[in-house]
């Protein structure tokens, strides 16, 4: 599938992406749908982003005859959500990964400063050996993705992609500087960041909107 790729960032060409984060930014679209379409995201960029993991080939016994087939080198990455925002995007990934255990690192944005505040973090033991993806809807200011980064690699992870549904070049560039060796997957890069740090034209406070608060 083509994509506009800027390493490390990578924007799928798809146009059911398209499709689903129009329906996604509209202000009209309620939270139930919301949410419905933030999971089918979730998992159409899930597949984006694990199409490079490491394979290796194993024999399979068909109904008719053995043959070598391509399957993961490595058991499913751990899924990260980053609260309460990223709780959103992990049904649709969890749908993809069935097998993935789940940690949670919650953070929520001091409205003055826009700095991370980290309010929870849990991570599954075995982060070094299965990697991990983070996911977060919203990577702004880029605050909240590195300090989760940080986060992982501190807890061992060596092997980390960010799956985001909406970027802002401000924060792409800054996942980028602080950790150029995680890949980041977003169904748009938009224009830029206004005066509070939101996106636009962004889709709004997408905890608000997946919770209703
Ligand atoms: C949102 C979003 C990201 C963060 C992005 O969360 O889900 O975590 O803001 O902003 P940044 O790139 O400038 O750090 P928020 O802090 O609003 O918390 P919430 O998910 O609980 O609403
Ligand atoms: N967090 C959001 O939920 N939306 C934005 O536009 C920026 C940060």
């Amino acid at each position: 599938m083509p994509a506009v790729k800027q390493t490390p960032l990578t924007v799928p060409s798809h146009t059911l992406l398209a499709h689903k984060l129009a329906a996604l930014r509209d202000k009209t679209t309620p939270a139930a749908t919301f949410r419905r379409l933030l999971a089918e995201i979730g998992a159409i960029l899930t597949v984006e982003a694990t199409a490079e993991l490491e394979a290796t080939h194993q024999t399979v016994e068909t109904p008719l005859m053995p043959m070598s087939h391509k399957v993961l080198a490595q058991p499913e990455p751990c899924l990260v959500p980053v609260l309460r925002a990223g709780l959103g995007l992990l049904e649709g990934a969890r749908w993809i990964l069935p097998e993935a255990p789940v940690g949670h690192v919650g953070l929520f944005r001091d409205e003055r400063t826009l700095s991370p505040q980290e309010y929870v973090v849990r991570l599954p033991p075995d982060l070094a050996e299965r990697g991990a993806i983070l996911l977060d809807p919203m990577l702004a200011t880029g605050g909240s993705a590195v300090a989760a980064v940080d986060r992982l690699k501190q807890a061992g992870a060596k092997r980390i992609i960010f799956v985001c549904v909406v970027a802002a070049p401000e924060g792409a560039q800054k996942l980028a500087a602080a950790h150029p060796d995680v890949p980041c997957f977003a169904a748009s890069l938009d224009e830029r960041l206004n005066e509070h740090g939101y996106i636009l034209p962004g889709l709004g406070d997408a905890g608000d909107r997946c919770f209703g608060t």
